[in-house]
């Protein structure tokens, strides 16, 4: 693992049992991440996407393989442990947002806050990403107050609240129009360009993938490519591989 290497996954298996059927979600996937880098994860619905997050945010066990964080062995730490660092250093943007129904946008974002010590411009930072995800005007409605784009912003922000170090989102664009997922990239590329951040998220579209410097792409739980984004002229280019590469993926199924 390279001194650059801030998250590593080595041969990682997750299993679920679904009554007496058992399904692989995740089977032999290794890759490093780079500090700093914005890294993509793409795949067809039901492909291992959220799994490999939550394992990679410690909210799931791993059942083979290891997570490596700066080089330590994460997924063996007690769940305490596991949860202290994950409050800490990575921001969590959630594919249903997990948004506190009863607390208003800008009690949801302090939250993580309140709930651990952190950085001491977190607070300012955290106004000024708000403001970036045209939020400020929102802060006093509540979660079923607030579009379905509004909510995705707002777990944005969440996320973001603790100036993590790292960010993994899932599908962060999921529910916004063009214009929307544009500026989230943008945010995202900030993040990692001005802050160091490194940012995992994943999306099924090409036009978010694009903007990251890296795609993983993930086929019934396996890792079937790790491209750079330089090998993809633009985001059409990338959708036809894409594309190309989940069709022999999905004729294999029963
Ligand atoms: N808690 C669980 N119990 C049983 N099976 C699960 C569980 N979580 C995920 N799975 C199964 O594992 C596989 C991968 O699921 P996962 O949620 O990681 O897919 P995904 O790539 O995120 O899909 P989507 O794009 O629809 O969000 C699926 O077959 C899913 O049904
Ligand atoms: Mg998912």
């Amino acid at each position: 693992m390279s001194q650059s290497t801030v998250m590593a996954v080595e041969n990682l298996g997750k299993r679920f049992r679904q009554g007496s059927e058992e399904i692989t979600a995740l089977d032999g996937v290794s890759f490093g991440i780079e500090r700093g880098s914005f890294v993509a994860v793409m795949g067809a619905s039901g492909s291992g996407k959220t799994t490999l997050l939550n394992l990679l945010a410690g909210l799931l066990k791993p059942d083979a393989g290891r997570i490596l964080l700066d080089g330590a062995d994460f997924s063996s730490l007690s769940d305490g442990e596991r949860a202290r660092l994950r409050r800490r250093r990575i921001g969590f943007v959630f594919q249903d947002y997990n948004l506190l129904p009863n607390l208003t946008l800008a009690e949801n974002v302090r939250l993580p806050r309140l709930l651990d010590e952190a950085p001491a411009d977190a607070e300012r930072w955290s106004a000024e990403t708000l403001d970036f995800l045209g939020l400020s005007a929102r802060l006093n409605h509540r979660p079923r107050q607030l579009s379905g784009g509004e909510r995705q912003r707002a777990a944005i922000a969440r996320a973001l609240a603790m100036k993590p170090e790292i960010v993994l989102a899932d599908e962060p664009t999921g529910n916004l129009d063009l214009r929307g997922s544009t500026h989230v990239c943008e945010l995202l590329r900030r993040l990692c360009r001005e802050r160091g951040c490194t940012v995992l998220a994943v999306t099924h579209a090409p036009h978010v993938a694009i903007h990251a410097d890296r795609i993983l792409m993930l086929g019934d739980g396996r890792l079937l490519a790790d491209r750079p984004v330089t090998d993809f002229a633009d985001a059409e280019q990338l959708a036809i591989a894409y594309q190309r590469l989940l069709a022999p993926a999905r004729e294999e199924r029963p």
